[in-house]
């Protein structure tokens, strides 16, 4: 599913602008604080209704303006149209309709953005909620399993709060435990899924990206089946007690990005946490399509002034033999920081786009 064109108006510098961008890979270039990033952002805006930066979405909204609003035209019919106003009131439609949240409604998307090295380098956390996306983009059954463990969770957690503050015994977890359990082990097997199909394209786009050894691994805080997990948190009652939390379960587990045996968050450099990051969502890519999913639409922010001539080219020839309705987006300085022959370029220039027709100011 292709992205045939873009509209913004009101969208952060961009006040009225439209541009086609039906090719395999669209370069975006034009000097520092054109509206490069804004013009990638709102096409993510278009697909899924919220900012792909960090921070309040209202900030999308031009300055001194109400609304922001982003059409996207698919090729093969159909129209996004994602807004947002200052009282935070969103819409976010398909040909005129609601999403129904039908994965195959709309493209998938995938961001490289400064912002998302915190995949690579922070926290855990961030890993998991990247994961559990991925894995209900991989399997649209699975896509609920995160938010309904985490409700469980939530609900055991705020029990054992309870419990602690004197407010009911410690059996009264029982049926907290067993319905956890009942969450957790879904959720285990979809990630430990995910992971399997993410590894091997994942080190063998490391190799190619110069990451020697890459690996992704998960590391589970619990395993077993829901009577083992049940009998297991049971097991912990007196130490979730102490500790005011749940100590067991995949809201504590790990995904681990390695190279040369070595963990990426504390050993990369920068330049290799952003091959890290790009090694994975190549493999992302290479993971639905395995699935018989489609391609998702690569947005690739500030990727190229961090790398050298050989890695750019090696982006490049990623990128054009996306293949299989695959689309890219890519933001550069210069032109000829994308080495490509076949790209739509786009040229960024204090808000407006050349080579699109002009939009009357709305
Ligand atoms: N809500 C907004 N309304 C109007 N302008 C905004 C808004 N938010 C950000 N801007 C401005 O938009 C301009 C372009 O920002 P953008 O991040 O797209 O630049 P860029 O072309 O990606 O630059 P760089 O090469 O430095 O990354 C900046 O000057 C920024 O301050
Ligand atoms: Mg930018």
């Amino acid at each position: 599913m292709v992205v045939g064109a873009v509209e913004c108006r009101g969208f952060r510098n961009l006040a009225a602008a439209r541009t086609p961008l039906g090719a395999d890979v669209v370069v975006v270039h034009g000097p520092n604080g054109a509206g490069k990033t804004n013009l990638l952002e709102a096409v993510y805006f278009g697909l899924t209704g919220r900012s792909f930066r960090a921070g309040d979405d209202r900030d999308l909204i031009r300055y001194g303006e109400g609304r922001a609003r982003v059409e996207l035209e698919l090729e093969g019919g159909g129209e996004l149209l994602a807004a947002l106003d200052r009282s935070g009131e969103r819409r976010h439609l398909l040909s005129g309709r609601a999403l129904s949240g039908d994965p195959g409604e709309r493209p998938l998307v995938n961001v490289f953005h400064p912002d998302r090295l915190a995949l690579v380098k922070a926290a855990p956390a961030h890993r998991r909620a990247h994961l559990d996306r991925l894995c209900g983009a991989i399997w649209p059954a699975r896509a609920d399993l995160r938010r309904r463990f985490g409700r469980t969770l939530a609900q055991r957690n705020a029990l054992v709060a309870r419990v602690r503050a004197g407010l009911g015994g410690a059996e009264s977890l029982a049926s907290w435990d067993e319905r956890l359990a009942a969450e957790a082990e879904p959720l285990i097997a979809a990630r430990a899924d995910a992971v399997d199909t993410l590894a091997e394209p994942f080190s063998e786009l490391g190799v190619r990206l110069g990451l020697d050894g890459a690996e992704v691994s998960y590391r589970p805080r619990a395993a077993g089946n829901a009577t083992e997990l049940a009998t297991e948190l049971a097991r912990r009652r007196a130490e979730d007690l102490g500790r005011a939390y749940t100590s067991y379960g995949p809201q504590l587990d790990e995904v681990e990005l390695r190279f040369g045996g070595r963990q990426l968050r504390r050993f990369a450099s920068q330049g290799q946490q952003r091959l890290a990051l790009l090694a994975l969502l190549f493999a992302e890519r290479a993971a639905l399509l395995e699935a018989g999913r489609s391609a998702p639409l690569m947005l690739l922010d500030d990727v190229m002034s961090e790398l050298d001539p050989a890695h750019r080219e090696l982006l490049v020839s990623l990128l054009e033999r996306g293949g299989a309705g695959g689309q890219a987006l890519i933001t550069a300085t210069e032109a000829a920081q994308v080495p490509s022959t076949s790209a739509l370029r786009i040229e960024v220039s204090e808000g407006s786009l050349a080579n699109a027709p002009a939009l009357r100011a709305a």
